[in-house]
């Protein structure tokens, strides 16, 4: 007791006759240390005792923007470290989302294998896909009625459809490389000198080209001008992660996302009625005109602007997921001179003709081609175009313990309302089960016992379901799977086979590949100064900052006017403050102003007018 009194008394008069700030004074200091003060407030929030049932949450220091950097920059890194420290099941926060992650063969079954009322697609994509795809298709629309989309697109995309599809994407390669001017070399065949193009831009513009020719139909096809590329284009850049944080934001892309989806949806439309007003007789063989004769199980045809919607969703669909196939392989068959003579040699070996020729490939033979088959293999093994699989609980869910448990008599539980995330590629280069995981090595899958043989087996022949759109084989515990499983197991699967086939097949019979320069490393391309770029542009490129900067404005303007002391030059030193501050504020917006526009970024155009 008596230490106590002789402790406090001391610091009792000291406090007594300390001066302490105004208020005003205090509430600026913590306004000011309102960052830092939210930094330090997370930390020790993470430090906290928490529930064992809930996954482990990475470490970040920025509340609401938690790991999106590292996510962003290299998700594969990001996923192998995590995995390293907390095991196959954590959770990262990402721009105030909580995502829990669950990795390998059995995280990929937990996402990918769960029950969509429980895990739902489409409560995840929706606001990024909605606006570029359209009303009531794919994820605007039950998921009973997206099956039933599922289902129109495959018996569209029939074998006979197939094989008259081989010859016009031949057709289509063969007329780029011969007009084409990156292809100039070729053109004046001159085999003694080597040309060279942009792998990406140029598989891109080929793809689209051979997409819109098979499956999107003539008119489509015969208006692939620069018209029709800005608008693809304008939807495209509507895919990014600012546009998934916020469906609307008063911004250019936004607005052009919408303009190019109204005009998009329009043009299909028009052709749709133009189809059904010439009564020709004549009927395209494309999936518009089998969408056309559809009728869902109520009985109900397809409305012409579901039919539009769901072509649009086709395209860009398949799109960035083709082009970055082909490309990776094409990449890749440079870079190895022995896949690539090999893949000649068995071009000469199947097709070639007595006098030297090669002749044209059949539907049914492309299956049959085994360095081919190998070579798209590995390259989907190594470079799945979607390295993230998301869906959202709707529920509190029980992770298997099999698959990450804290303790031997505990689980963890996945909270309602948290994104769940699978990502198979970590599966597909996991070392335990692949040997030189990261080498593109087509010949593992050679060997009909070996790894990856037996692989794709799992994933093809495993049990069959029917979720609405045919029987397609579960294959989620597979550890290669690259067009996903379950009931969002991609439908463009087939088409894509034949479309990557047949653009190697005709480049390879015609050309010689080299790299130019070293191998390229994947370019996840959202790196921790886009995201930043990203949340400024969304505070930058709307009216709201001129009105938020001026509230600073006059704040500032208050505080000098109530903080400055009294004196003989209280008047000079407030109205310098005031003027100063009014400049600061010209100065910025003309500045804001200048810069609104450059936001804006040039566009390449996709094909030649
Ligand atoms: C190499 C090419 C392709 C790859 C690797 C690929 C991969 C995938 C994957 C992994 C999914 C599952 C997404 C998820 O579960 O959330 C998917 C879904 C989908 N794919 Fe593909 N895809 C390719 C080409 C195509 C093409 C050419 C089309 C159109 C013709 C297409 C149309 C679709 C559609 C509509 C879905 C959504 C299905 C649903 O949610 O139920 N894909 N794709």
């Amino acid at each position: 007791m008596s230490v106590n009194t002789s402790f406090t008394e001391p610091w009792s008069g000291y406090l007594a006759n300390a001066e302490w700030p105004s208020t005003p004074r205090l509430v600026l200091l913590a306004l000011i240390n309102i960052p830092l003060l939210s930094i330090v407030l997370n930390v020790l929030y993470q430090m906290l005792p928490r529930s064992s049932s809930r996954p482990p949450v990475v470490f970040h220091w920025i509340p609401f923007f938690g790991s999106a950097a590292a996510y962003g920059k290299d998700p594969i890194e990001f996923f192998t470290k995590c995995r390293e420290k907390y095991g196959n099941v954590f959770t990262f926060i990402l721009l105030g989302r909580r995502i829990t992650v669950t990795l390998g063969p059995q995280g990929n079954d937990f996402v990918l294998g769960g029950k969509h009322t429980v895990l739902a697609a489409e409560d995840v994509y929706a606001p990024l896909t909605n606006p570029i795809f359209g009303k009531d298709v794919v994820y605007d629309c039950p998921n009973e009625s997206l099956m039933e989309q599922k289902r129109f697109v495959k018996v569209s995309l029939t074998v006979d459809k197939f094989r008259s599809y081989i010859g016009m994407i031949d057709d289509e390669v063969s007329e780029f490389l011969d007009h084409d001017p990156s292809f100039r070399i070729y053109q004046m065949n001159d085999i003694n000198e080597w040309g060279s193009f942009f792998v990406l831009n140029t598989l891109s513009e080929i793809t689209i080209l051979t997409a819109a020719r098979t499956l999107q139909g003539s008119e489509i096809r015969n208006n692939m001008n620069k018209g029709f590329a800005q608008l693809y284009s304008d939807l495209d850049h509507g895919f990014t992660p600012l546009h998934w944080m916020f469906q609307n934001l008063p911004l250019a892309s936004y607005r052009k996302r919408d303009a190019a989806h109204a005009k998009m949806s329009e043009f299909y439309q028009q052709i749709l009625r133009d189809r059904r007003a010439s009564q020709s007789g004549h009927e395209e063989d494309d999936v518009m005109s089998s969408l056309m004769k559809q009728h869902y199980r109520d009985g109900r045809p397809l409305r012409d602007h579901e039919i539009a919607h769901i072509l649009i969703a086709l395209l860009m669909a398949g799109q960035h997921t083709s082009s970055s196939s082909i490309s990776w392989a094409m990449l890749h068959i440079a870079d190895r001179p022995d896949i690539q003579e090999a893949l000649y040699e068995e071009q000469v070996k199947f097709f070639g003709t007595p006098d030297g020729g090669l002749r044209d490939v059949v539907y049914e033979e492309i299956r049959q081609l085994p360095v081919l088959d190998a070579a798209i293999r590995e390259t989907l093994r190594m470079h799945p175009p979607i390295h993230s699989i998301m869906r959202k609980a709707r529920s509190d869910i029980p992770v298997p313990p099999t698959l990450g448990a804290p303790s031997e008599d505990n689980v963890y539980v996945v909270p309602k309302g948290d994104i769940v995330l699978a990502s198979p590629i970590i599966s597909q280069v996991d070392p335990q089960t692949w040997q030189d995981a990261r080498t593109w090595e087509p010949t593992r899958w050679y060997d009909a016992d070996g790894v990856a043989a037996q692989a794709n087996k799992q994933y093809e022949e495993g049990v069959k379901v029917d979720f609405g759109f045919g029987l397609v084989s579960k294959g989620t515990v597979s550890p290669y799977l690259p067009f996903g499983a379950g009931r969002h197991r991609c439908i463009g699967e087939q088409f894509a086979y034949v479309q990557v086939s047949m653009i190697i097949i005709a480049l390879i019979r015609k050309l010689e590949f080299r790299l130019e320069e070293e191998f390229p490393q994947p370019d996840f391309s959202v790196d921790e100064f886009e995201i930043y770029v990203y949340l400024a542009i969304a505070t930058m490129s709307s009216s709201l900052p001129a009105v938020f900067v001026l509230v600073i404005i006059l704040g500032l303007m208050g505080c000098a006017w109530f903080f400055t002391p009294k004196g003989a030059n209280q008047t000079l030193i407030r109205t310098s403050c005031m003027l100063t501050l009014s400049c600061c504020y010209l100065m910025w917006m003309v500045t804001f102003l200048a810069q609104v526009h450059p936001l804006e970024g040039p566009r390449r155009s996709l094909v030649e007018e």
